[in-house]
Formats: structure tokens, C-alpha cells, sequence
């Protein structure tokens, strides 16, 4: 049974689907949702669903990232996990931490990778008028957002949609990707997912 530790920084909607879908015959379960917000909206969620929670609060580690990941690292050797899931982090890690995770961690985008890494992902394809838009899910690499593409699901961009629109047409793909995808790598199966 694998373990798997989730971050978050926000509401944990993404985190509330993986380890929702960790039950029955699926070879992971959730050990730990880890934030660097206190009170994340993840947080209280990850606890009404039985699952151990801690906080590392960035902001007293200022600019040394480093200081900030020790943190973490000492909080994630504590539950033992064999997979990291980025659901909702807003935090870069350094070279340094995800080379210590690499295989091993993966993380969700709000956009069809490669295209549009960084911020602003739905503002920015319906800018470049682009007619579909979706998530990725894909393995962290040093390379912001550029690891190996593990999972995809893509929506219309409809005429007249707002950002917030097209992130509220993305986000339940995103719920139904991210655990499809878990349960893959979770079994060592790197074949990617395509949705629909
Ligand atoms: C989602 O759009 C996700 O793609 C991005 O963070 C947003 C909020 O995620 N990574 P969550 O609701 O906190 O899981």
C-alpha cells in the first residue's frame, strides 16, 4: 500500500478527490495533508476526512527557501510517504527539495502543458483565443511545470468566457484526472491518462 502525502495552500479541492478516491482496491492511501498556509480551507477538510494534517507556514523562512523546505522534508520523513501529490501548492520548490522527490512527486496545472506554465493559465488562453483549454497532471521536475506529462483532460473554451468561467469548466476535470492518475503511477504505471 503506497503512502501519500498531499500540499496544498488553498481550499484542498484537488486533495478532497485524491483521498476520496484512495479506498477500496487502490494500492494508495493518504497519510498527510501538508500546508503552508494556516488555515488552508484544505486543512479543516483534510481533517473532517480522518486524514493527519500539518502546517509549515512559509512566511517566517522569508527569501531562504531552503530553511522553509528543511520544514517540510522534517514534517514529510515523519509520515513515511512514498508520493507526493502538489494539489493546489502555490509554493516553487528548489532543485534542492525536488530532487530529493523526483519520481516520486506529481503535480496538477491548470492548463494543456506545455502550453501556458506560470500564473494566469485560463486568462491567458482565452487571450490567445484559443478554442480548448484543460489540466495536466505531470511529474515535478526542477523545470517549473515542465516535467514528464503523466495525465490530461481538455475542455471547449466557449465564446465570451471569462477566466472564471473556464476555471470553473476545468476544476471537476481536474477531479477526475488527478485520481486517475494517482491510481496509475500508485501502481507503477506511467501510461498517460486522456480525458474525455
Ligand atoms: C486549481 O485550479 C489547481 O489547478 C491549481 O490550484 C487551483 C485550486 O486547487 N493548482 P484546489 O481547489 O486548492 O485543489
Amino acid at each position: 500500500m503506497k503512502r501519500v502525502a498531499i500540499l496544498v495552500s488553498g481550499s484542498g479541492s484537488n486533495m478532497v478527490a485524491l483521498a476520496e478516491s484512495m479506498v477500496g482496491d487502490h494500492p494508495a492511501r493518504p497519510v498527510l495533508v501538508l500546508s503552508n498556509v494556516p488555515g488552508a480551507g484544505g486543512l479543516a477538510r483534510a481533517a473532517a476526512l480522518g486524514i493527519p494534517t500539518a502546517v509549515v507556514d512559509h512566511r517566517p523562512f522569508g527569501k531562504d527557501r531552503a530553511a522553509f523546505e528543511a520544514a517540510l522534508q522534517a514534517e514529510l520523513e515523519a509520515a513515511r510517504p512514498d508520493i507526493l501529490c502538489l494539489a493546489g501548492f502555490m509554493r516553487v520548490l528548489t532543485e534542492g527539495f525536488v530532487g530529493r522527490w523526483q519520481g516520486r512527486m506529481l503535480n496538477i496545472h491548470p492548463s494543456l502543458l506545455p502550453k501556458y506554465r506560470g500564473l494566469d493559465t485560463h486568462g491567458r488562453a482565452i487571450e490567445a483565443g484559443d478554442t480548448e483549454a484543460g489540466c495536466t497532471v505531470h511529474e515535478v521536475t526542477a523545470e517549473l511545470d515542465g516535467g514528464p506529462i503523466l495525465g490530461q483532460a481538455r475542455v471547449p473554451v466557449l465564446p465570451g468566457d471569462s477566466p472564471e468561467a473556464l476555471a470553473t469548466r476545468v476544476l471537476p476535470m481536474e477531479h477526475r484526472l488527478y485520481p486517475a492518475v494517482l491510481r496509475r503511477f500508485a501502481a507503477g504505471d506511467r501510461r498517460p491518462v486522456t480525458l474525455p
